[in-house]
Parts: structure tokens; sequence; C-alpha cells
């Protein structure tokens, strides 16, 4: 694997699910693969459970890392070519990077969508400059369409706690006061696909997801018809996709939150979110505490999924 940003990356899900295991059983078996490597971690955006989960596993595998957040003590970044830079941005992201290369041996980068231009989003810009220019293997952290070290991390707890082998999967749209990208819904809808559960999304109108990503799932308008005999139950906000309404919140209906009434319905679903979550926004505080709830084991799980990624860069297997 040269570089990470979506499910296709990772090749065949299953072997990529069999070594997770296998790093969860002793994560420290490889701790000679990373001696005299370093990571570079660069943060576009702020991050409690990627920063952390990512750090751990390079460490697990022997790394040194090195952790950059753009926005706190380095110099603004330009990132259009072209542009007369007699602003307030003193480095161009086209030197920046190179000059990146050259104190590591893989990069992760988190860069969120902007939402000035769906597709300038859509064509992941950062992300595609790190791979074009740092001359290292890149991994996403988070870009501005996919979230996958989430995603893998998602689907090996579903291994983990499923009860059948072809569990209904089912992804929530919730209210939130901010406009939040479709990275994580995107992500995780690519790769529960991928993974051939059954899987539904359920939404108000206005929130259609790209159908690029949607792919084989049903959308079901109907939530309570959408929870019912669910066996996990995936909350998340987003933002509209649709134009012209790109990035833009369309309601914040409560009615949306998962509550008890909601989970009553399923098929004594597990509760999944990719945190940081909005308590009573998102996930009534009696459903996030409840012994359904698997938040805390998927986050955990954000470490083996990160040390999967990076033993096949460092290995490039
Ligand atoms: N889920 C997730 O990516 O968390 P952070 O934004 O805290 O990294």
């Amino acid at each position: 694997m040269k570089h990470f940003t979506c499910v296709q990356d990772i090749g065949d899900l299953r072997e990529a699910l069999r070594e997770a295991f296998e790093i969860k059983r002793d994560r420290f078996q490889f701790n000679e693969l990373g001696k005299n490597k370093t990571l570079l971690m660069v943060f576009f955006n702020a991050s409690l459970r990627t920063r952390l989960s990512t750090q751990k596993a390079a460490m697990n595998l022997g790394m040194n890392t090195i952790v950059l957040d753009v926005n706190q003590g380095a110099w603004k970044l330009e990132t259009e070519r072209g542009v007369v830079m007699d602003g307030d941005k003193s480095e161009h992201l086209l030197e920046a990077i190179p000059v990146m290369g050259c104190y590591c041996d893989v990069i992760g980068v988190r860069s969120f969508a902007r939402f000035e231009n769906r597709e300038e989003d859509y064509g992941e810009r950062v992300l595609e400059q790190f791979i074009r220019y740092s001359g290292r293997p890149v991994f996403s952290m988070e870009a501005a369409t996919r979230h996958p070290l989430q995603s893998f991390a998602d689907l090996i707890t579903i291994e983990e706690y499923k009860k059948t082998d072809c569990p209904k999967v089912v992804m929530s749209w919730a209210p939130h006061p901010k406009a939040l990208p479709q990275a994580v819904p995107n992500s995780f809808a690519e790769w529960i696909n991928a993974a051939g559960y059954e899987l539904v999304i359920t939404h108000p109108e206005g929130y259609e997801l790209d159908p690029a990503f949607v792919g084989n799932a049903r959308v079901e308008y109907d939530r309570e018809k959408a929870f019912a005999g669910a066996d996990f139950v995936y909350a998340k906000n987003w933002s509209a996709y649709a134009a012209p309404h790109y990035g833009e919140v369309l309601n914040k209906d409560r009615s949306w939150t998962v509550d008890a009434a909601k989970m009553a319905l399923t098929n004594d679903a597990r509760f999944m979110h990719c945190l940081p979550v909005r308590r009573n926004v998102i996930v009534t505080d009696e459903v996030i505490e409840s012994p359904q709830s698997i938040v805390i084991p998927e986050a955990a799980n954000r470490e083996i999924a990160a040390q999967t990624v990076l033993k096949r860069l460092l290995t490039q297997e």
C-alpha cells in the first residue's frame, strides 16, 4: 500500500481485518518495524482521538512521531497556486509539503472540507498535494470527503460485536448546531458497503449524500422503518451535499436525536458514534450511557486501525 485515503487502498477487507485482530492480540509484536522511522502528523483541524490513537499506533511500531498543528505556530499557509502572496500568508503549501517530506518517512494529514466550493472539497486538493509533492507515503487522518481510519475502526468494532454474519447497520442523521462535513458518513457507507453488510441510511429530505458513496445502501426517509430490526445504529450529523445548499444546515430537528424510544425499535442494537458527540442533541445521555453503547471500544479501535495502516505503509504491503 503506497498511500491510504479510502477503502480501495486497503485491498482485501477480510485480510485487513485478520491483520487488525492479529495486531490487537499483541500490539507490540512489530515494535522493530518502525525503528529509526519518523511519522509526521499534520493537522489543519482539531483532533483528540486521531491524534492520540495514531501517535500511540506509531509508538507501538517503534516509530518516532512529530505533530504539526498548522494553525498553531507554523507559518500561515497559502494553498492556491497563482495567488500574489502579499497578504497574511507567508508560505506556500507547494514549498511546505516537500520540506515536510524531508523530515519524515510517513505523513498523516487531517484537512476538512472548507464548504467554499463543493468541487474543490470533493477534489481533495490538500490531501492530493501531499501525495504529489511530499515524496512520502501519505495517509488520511480525515480529509474533505472521507475518514478512512475511523471507518476501519468502525468495521473492526462491528466485527467484534456482531451476532449474525450479515448485520443490519443503520446510519442515522442526527441534529447538530453547526455545519459538519460529509466525510464520516461518506466513508462509513463506503466501508460498510464494501464489507457486504445490509446498510440503511435514514435522514430528513435534503440531506442526501453523494450517490457515489451511498452505493447499494437503501435510503429510508421513514426513520421508524429504518430503525426496525437494526443490529447497529450509527448516529452522525452531516450538512447538505446537494447544490445549491452544499455545506448548509437545513434543519436542526431534535426529533432526530437518537433516544431510548428509537433504540427500542431495533434488534437490541449497539449504538455507535465516531465522537466527539453532543449529548442530548445527537444522542440522549440514557442511550450513550446504556450497555448497548459501544462508543468507547469503537474509539479504542482507532489505535488498531491506525497501526494496521502504518504497518502496511512501512512495509509497502
Ligand atoms: N473521531 C475522530 O476523528 O475524533 P477526533 O476528531 O477527535 O480525532
